[in-house]
């Protein structure tokens, strides 16, 4: 996610950690170990009642003014070096097939070179209607990334939104991050201003409060992803990479940090009230009922990156039967709330208990 600074080779560093972006996620423990999205702690009420068949359920939605097939969006991951466009290209596959957005992930990796291009611009060349969204992140922004060259990676994918990813927590692990995010709102304000596409900015894992919220949709973002904590770490990935390196200070603070962060479910009950714009649930959804359970909360989607991830490397079928059974989930949730479409399903009733009840008991002012 994140770009080197005084790395010998640049390129060939940057696309090694690309290719382990993807590698150590898929094939080390890299998931939260005790902490969990709370979404545990959403208890949806049964009805016994719902007077609806399954079939006649529709589980279309509007999301930026684009219309989803069902609230699933494939999250941001991959991309800027060779082998990982036929990630992209697979989970592009499934966007297109089953009328579901996409994000690639960070790509000024995109702008080194023309092969590294190609492995973001499959995603549009497999989805040529699909929602598909450009990604660039906040640390970079905040280093003086150029709008034009933003404007770029949105051309590159001709994207319908411009993501940018906020990823404090992995920045101060990772042996070559950098943690810098003075003037970063700014920076994102300026982007919202002039370049033309909505600016959705999200988190990578660990979560948006409801201050953090409120200040990017003050800034001009047309949605925010939570992204919370309860999946995917960050912290871990780091951690890992920190070790290999024998870097000692960076692999202690990953231990430390590792489950770092707002817990999804906590992170929605945050934001989703403090801002108008649209929220997307992600961070730890692992089925359907963990997307229901974030509209429920208020979200307008739900994003999933890793369990994508581990299908789309076997192949696109492999990936779009495991997307059917997860709408077929969501779609079995509103029928048991009795919920003919998803406007329904948001006013579905439901009860927090333990920690999430405390938290947003705890959440004033
Ligand atoms: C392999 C992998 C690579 C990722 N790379 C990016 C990225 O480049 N940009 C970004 O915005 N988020 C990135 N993410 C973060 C995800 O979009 C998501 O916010 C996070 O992983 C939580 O979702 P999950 O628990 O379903 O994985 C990545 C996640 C994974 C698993």
């Amino acid at each position: 996610m994140t770009e080197p600074s005084q790395a010998e080779d640049p390129k060939a560093q940057l696309v090694k950690r690309k290719l382990e972006g993807v590698e150590i996620p898929l094939h080390k423990q890299v998931q939260a170990r005790t902490a969990t999205t709370y979404l545990e702690y959403v208890h949806l009420i049964h009805n016994a009642v719902p007077e609806l068949n399954l079939t006649e359920i529709d589980t279309s939605v509007t999301f930026l003014k684009h219309q989803f097939s069902a609230p699933v969006l494939i999250d941001a991951m991959t991309g800027g070096a060779a082998p990982l466009g036929k990630i992209n290209g697979n989970l592009a596959i499934a966007a297109e097939k089953l009328g579901l957005g996409m994000a690639v992930g960070s790509q000024r990796a995109g702008l080194v070179s023309d092969e590294a291009a190609d492995s973001f611009v499959i995603a549009r060349r497999n989805a040529p209607n699909a929602f598909l969204a450009a990604n660039i992140g906040g640390a970079q922004l905040a280093k003086g990334f150029a709008i034009e060259g933003a404007k770029n990676l949105v051309d590159m994918i001709k994207a319908d939104a411009l993501i940018v990813h906020l990823n404090p927590l992995q920045e101060l692990i990772q042996p070559e991050g950098e943690p810098v995010y003075k003037g970063v709102l700014s920076r994102i304000g300026e982007l919202a201003q002039k370049i033309g596409v909505p600016v959705i900015v999200k988190e990578v894992g660990a979560g948006l409060s409801k201050e953090a919220a409120l200040k990017l949709e003050l800034a001009g973002a047309s949605a925010v992803n939570v992204s919370g904590l309860g999946g995917t770490s960050w912290a871990g990935v780091e951690q890992i990479r920190a070790e290999e390196r024998d870097v000692k200070n960076k692999a202690t603070l990953g231990e430390i940090f590792w489950d770092w962060g707002i817990p999804t479910a906590a992170a929605l009950l945050e934001v989703t009230k403090a801002v108008e714009i649209p929220v997307i649930g992600s961070g730890g959804l692992r089925n359907g009922l963990d997307i229901a359970k974030c509209i429920v909360l208020g979200a307008t989607i739900g994003g999933m990156a890793w369990p994508m991830l581990k299908r789309a490397v076997i192949s696109p079928e492999v990936l779009v039967k495991y997307v059917e059974e997860l709408i077929g989930e969501i779609k079995g949730t509103m029928f048991l709330v009795g919920a003919k479409n998803v406007e329904e399903l948001k006013k579905a009733r439901y009860v927090l208990t333990g920690p999430l009840a405390e938290w947003r008991q705890q959440r004033s002012p």
